[in-house]
């Protein structure tokens, strides 16, 4: 696997972002720079890409792998893509034919001993995807009580077995902290069954760990944030490409796409428009597209993934 991660459906995004020569194009989600890489080497030889990452590491790899490469076609900064809206303008991307987002985290990340996203991992809870802010997932699991942690399992994860976990862990960090991602995996395993009905064949534990890590990063507020300045940087004919890997993830992009599309909101009832909002996306994919299954055999990570492609029109 080059450099741990693959990136996914990386055809697909190619052909929908149609990055050309001159261009600028937006990488919210650098990641090992799989996707970054292609986009450069289809701009070539002047089209700029500029990469984020809220991880800090990532950023350093990246650039360690591909500057020396790209030179100053490629600009990188450590930044959330909540922040789009003033770090895009300030890097000189203020009006770009392109901006991709590939959601979640990368197999670095989740490789990674010390942050606590992977099940069998024995490093501490951390889950957070820059490290220099915020809240740990091993902080949130000490501090909140069992009904505000069941409702986080149920909001993010939608598990079926939140209140019994978050009994469960209630009871367990009376005795000891739960420390580790094993330490929760273990506990998560113990209560709640692994093939009950519509339980798909993964982890047990996945759905809570999938919660921590949502509400640690607060990732369906930024990515509500990051789509919307996305959608204003564009220029008429720019692609905004967005790959997600679960259904929450995937409703936020979708009713984004489909209430830029229709512009209007007003009340079917009202005789004229009186919102002034007009369509500014034409959708480029219409239900999603998903990966084949021999890419899905290659890279087992992109089975979850639903790829969303939408185009600026002139507002
Ligand atoms: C799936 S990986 C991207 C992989 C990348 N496309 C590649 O080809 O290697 C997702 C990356 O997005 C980053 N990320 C997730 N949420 C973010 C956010 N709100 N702002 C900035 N980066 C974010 C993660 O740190 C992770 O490195």
């Amino acid at each position: 696997m080059r450099d741990g991660h693959l990136p996914v459906m990386v055809e697909e995004v190619m052909t929908m972002l149609a990055a050309a020569p001159g261009s600028l194009q937006i990488d919210a989600t650098l990641g090992g720079g799989g996707h970054a890489e292609r986009i450069l080497e289809a701009s070539d030889p002047d089209g700029r890409l500029l990469g984020l990452d809220a991880d800090g590491t990532a950023i350093a790899r990246v650039r360690a792998r591909l500057a020396p490469r790209f030179g100053d076609r490629l600009r990188l900064r450590q930044a959330n893509f909540r922040e789009l809206a003033g770090v895009a303008p300030a890097e000189g991307f203020g009006a770009v034919d392109g901006c991709l987002f590939d959601l979640g985290l990368s197999s670095f990340q989740l490789a990674d001993a010390d942050r606590g996203f992977g099940f069998r991992t024995g490093g501490p809870l951390d889950m957070r995807f820059d490290t220099s802010r915020g809240v740990p997932a091993g902080e949130l699991l000490a501090t909140l009580d069992a009904i505000e942690l069941a409702a986080l399992f149920r909001k993010y994860g939608e598990e079926p077995f939140a209140g019994r976990i978050a009994r469960a862990i209630g009871e367990a960090r009376r005795v000891a902290p739960i420390r580790t991602a094993e330490e929760l995996a273990a506990l998560v395993e113990r209560v709640a069954p692994a093939r009950a009905p519509g339980r798909r064949r993964v982890h047990p534990a996945t759905r809570v760990f999938q919660a921590l890590r949502i509400a640690v990063n607060e990732e369906l507020e930024a990515l509500e944030t990051g789509l919307a300045a996305a959608l204003n940087l564009l220029r008429p004919g720019g692609r905004l490409v967005v790959l997600s890997y679960h259904s929450l993830e995937d409703r936020i992009v979708k009713r984004f796409f489909q209430a830029e599309r229709r512009g209007c909101v007003c009340p079917p009832e009202a005789p004229v428009c009186i919102c002034g909002r007009v369509p500014r996306l034409r959708l480029v994919t219409s239900r999603g597209l998903v990966p084949g299954e021999a890419e899905i055999v290659a890279n087992p990570r992109a089975r979850s993934a639903r790829l969303r492609a939408a185009e600026r029109i002139a507002a």
